[in-house]
């Protein structure tokens, strides 16, 4: 990852933190767009205490304004993207019939137009410089629908379909665009998420019997951590993945196998 300049959106808490610790360890400069400037602000220093380089840019995913302004500081500061990690997600578990509309709204906003405007934003500088890669973070909601997920599973479907799509359009320019599902990934260690968090909801509603219940429709009877999903992703951002488009991986310990 020497020289790579890779942005991840929602670098600021759990599983984009990881993402961007390991990417910096790897040697990439990190810029977190997180639009929690505060855990973004935290993550860039604990990048550069262990001597990697990070840039924290408040960014608002669902904003194009705001993503484009991220993109251009970003290329005011580097010759090159070379990573675009979409993280940034929300959602709140609740029945179909339950939930607010302002709530399909907010998830509609982040988890699919936020991967829109994001995605957008970067492949005119990819297409330039002939390469780039593209990691989303979907989720297996998006594979299998899951029960209280319905409109944030719809999206994560939509994230995967699109970068399909988008793999397709581009490859051409050795450009790689996939997709990680993630199991469940709850956050360890308390500060590891913000205010804007998906699991500030969450981590309320995933009492120890449901997390009981994931872990047992695990086959390796486990739950996720931020670096499983983190080691894939840097792999598929890596040359090593360099034949690998198009394509939506589980990283879920056999919770799906499609
Ligand atoms: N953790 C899991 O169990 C799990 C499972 C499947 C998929 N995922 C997906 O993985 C990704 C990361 O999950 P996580 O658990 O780390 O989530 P998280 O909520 O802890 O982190 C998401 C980050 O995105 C930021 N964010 C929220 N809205 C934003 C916006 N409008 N613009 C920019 N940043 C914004 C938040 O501040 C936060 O730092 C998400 O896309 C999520 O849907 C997570």
């Amino acid at each position: 990852m020497n020289n790579k300049v890779a942005i991840v959106t929602g670098g600021g808490s759990n599983i984009g933190r990881s993402i961007a610790h390991t990417l910096g360890r790897e040697g990439a400069a990190v810029i977190i767009a997180d639009i929690d400037e505060k855990q973004g602000d935290k993550v860039k220093n604990e990048i550069e205490l262990f001597g990697g380089r990070a840039v924290s840019i408040k960014t608002d995913v669902t904003d194009n304004d705001s993503v484009e302004a991220m993109v251009k500081k970003v290329l005011e500061l580097f010759p090159t993207i070379d990573i675009l990690v979409n993280n940034a997600g929300w959602t709140r578990d609740l029945l179909f019939i339950e939930k607010p509309r302002s709530e399909w709204e907010k998830e509609i906003a982040i988890n699919l137009w936020g991967v829109i405007n994001c995605s957008r934003a970067v492949l005119d500088v990819m297409i330039g410089q002939r390469s780039g890669k593209i990691v989303n973070l979907a989720s297996d909601v998006g594979r299998v629908g899951e029960y209280k997920e319905a409109v944030y599973g719809a999206c994560k479907a939509g994230v995967i379909a699109l970068g399909k799509a988008l793999a397709r359009e581009v490859g051409r320019y050795q450009i790689n665009i996939n997709s990680v599902c993630p199991a469940s990934t709850p956050p360890v260690e308390e500060d590891s998420y913000g205010e804007f968090s998906l699991w500030k909801e969450m981590a309320g509603l995933f009492t120890p019997e449901i997390r009981e219940k994931a872990r047992k429709a695990y086959s390796l009877r486990r739950l996720g951590t931020a670096q499983d999903i983190a080691n894939m992703v840097v792999f598929l951002c890596s040359d090593r993945a360099s034949f690998v488009t198009g394509q939506a991986i589980s990283v879920s310990g056999g919770y799906t196998m499609v």
